[in-house]
């Protein structure tokens, strides 16, 4: 698709971070060794794609805000757009070598997110979109949610909670309910990827407490224009401020839904 040039330059700030992202992960699996070194090298690896990131966006778009996983916010002198920004999201999959990570870039304006990009650039997949005009995955593949209606032949994924998170009990409860009603549940670390998956109809929906705009907000939206449902876990919430999420395709989102929110 060729999109507006707000995502073009989406798109080539996440092509450019993921050149030294892709680049330290192969060094990773040298430092396993020590636990400490690996993880000290992959924060920095974290924080310099956040710089590149950051000089990309705000070069292009100086008066923008920024919302940034590593860096924190900053108000721009146009108070209606900010870039928000996870540059690794999946840092557990990277620290331990596994690839399946991603670049996370969302643009909001007037409190809606307009365009978002997700790069998994281990296996070199960008999924995008923008407001209006669909998702897509790489050049020319247009992105739809599942057809598939029957909870007992869908694939489900969710983040499960770790080192000591209140939303454990919850999220085993939710697994207690769903696990015996679906086909499967994964846990693959990265939400970003959990989303675009979603919308490329890979699963047909996904779940999560606890997360962070800059996780979520480049690919709700790419699940809205995949065809997909997004709400909040508690439908009054707004998704990106209680960083809560079920995301579906539109034939399972009334079960799904009533699964994870009967907790
Ligand atoms: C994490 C991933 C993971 C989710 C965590 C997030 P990060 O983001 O998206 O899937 O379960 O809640 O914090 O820390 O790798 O950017």
């Amino acid at each position: 698709m060729a999109g507006s040039a707000n995502l073009n330059i989406m798109m080539k700030a996440a092509r450019k971070a993921a050149r030294g992202l892709v680049k330290d992960f192969g060094e990773v699996e040298n430092l396993q060794v020590s636990a400490k070194s690996a993880g000290d090298f992959v924060s920095r690896a974290d924080i310099q794609a956040e710089a590149v990131l950051k000089e990309e966006l705000l070069g292009a778009r100086p008066t923008y805000g920024w919302l940034g996983e590593e860096g924190g916010g900053q108000d721009g002198q146009d108070p209606t757009r900010r870039w928000i920004v996870d540059p690794l999201d999946g840092t557990t999959n990277f620290l331990h070598g596994m690839p399946h990570w991603a670049i996370s870039i969302a643009l909001e304006h007037k409190g809606e997110i307009v365009a978002g990009v997700v790069y998994d650039a281990a296996k070199d997949e960008m999924f995008y979109a923008e407001r209006g005009e669909g998702a897509w995955l790489n050049d020319s593949k247009r992105l739809r949610v599942s057809s598939r209606h029957r909870m007992i032949e869908s694939v489900f994924a969710t983040g499960v909670p770790f080192a000591g998170s209140t939303d454990l009990p919850a999220t085993l409860k939710d697994l207690a309910r769903l696990m015996p009603a679906c086909s499967g549940v994964r846990r693959w670390g990265a939400a970003s990827l959990d989303l675009a998956y979603v919308a490329a109809g890979r699963y047909e929906g996904f779940w999560e407490r606890g997360l962070h705009s800059w996780d979520i907000a480049a690919g709700l939206l790419i699940v809205k224009e995949a065809g997909g449902f997004v709400q909040a876990i508690d439908p009054e919430d707004s998704v990106l401020d209680s960083g809560s999420i079920i995301a579906s395709n539109e034939p399972i989102f009334d079960q799904f839904s009533k699964v994870i929110r009967n907790s």
